[in-house]
């Protein structure tokens, strides 16, 4: 979702094309995600739920699939950001894919059982690989953009740069007071 929103103000084709290939790969991987947890609590009881932990979470979803982190705090837009900024949203897309790779680390590091940790190897090579290509498209990006407003305005909003270009200098005029 957060890929598939910010696309559209990337100011290039690369990162628009780039956004939306690995926002459709990204729903493909809650569906091997939403999968396993699925085949893991289908077949247990109401007291097995309970048992392992389950039982909040039980008596509001019974064993139905609800995104939610590990930590139960439930799924919503406030998990992605879509800031309009193609440099602020890459950015953002670096960091998201590495903290999927700490997570999915850190399930390999409790999870022994080899059908559920071979799809978490594969989903978190992938995100290893998004993190590759986002550094590209960060880097393309900055080759395109006017050098003298790197970091200083947006992009995607601020197309002449005036706001940018004041507020740089004003902001330059600032710190060396
Ligand atoms: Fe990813």
């Amino acid at each position: 979702m957060r890929y598939l929103s910010q696309r559209y103000t990337m100011p290039y084709g690369m990162q628009k094309a780039l956004l939306t290939d690995i926002g459709t790969e990204e729903l493909g991987h809650l569906e091997i995600v939403a999968a396993i947890v699925h085949q893991l609590t289908r077949d247990l009881t109401a007291d097995q739920l309970v048992e392992q932990g389950f039982g909040p979470y039980y008596i509001d979803h019974t064993a139905g699939i609800w995104p939610q982190a590990a930590g139960g705090i439930p799924f919503n837009a406030c998990e992605f950001q879509s800031k309009g900024d193609p440099i602020t949203d890459l950015f953002e897309d670096l960091a998201a894919e590495q903290k999927a790779r700490s997570t999915y680390d850190n399930i390999l590091r409790v999870i022994k059982d080899p059908e559920i940790c071979d799809p978490i190897r594969f989903l978190r090579k992938r995100e290893i690989v998004h993190f590759q290509r986002f550094g590209e498209a960060l880097r393309d990006l900055q080759e395109h953009l006017d050098s003298r407003n790197f970091y200083a305005f947006n992009s995607a909003f601020d197309k002449n740069g005036l706001f940018a270009a004041s507020q740089a200098l004003s902001d330059h005029e600032q710190a060396t007071v």
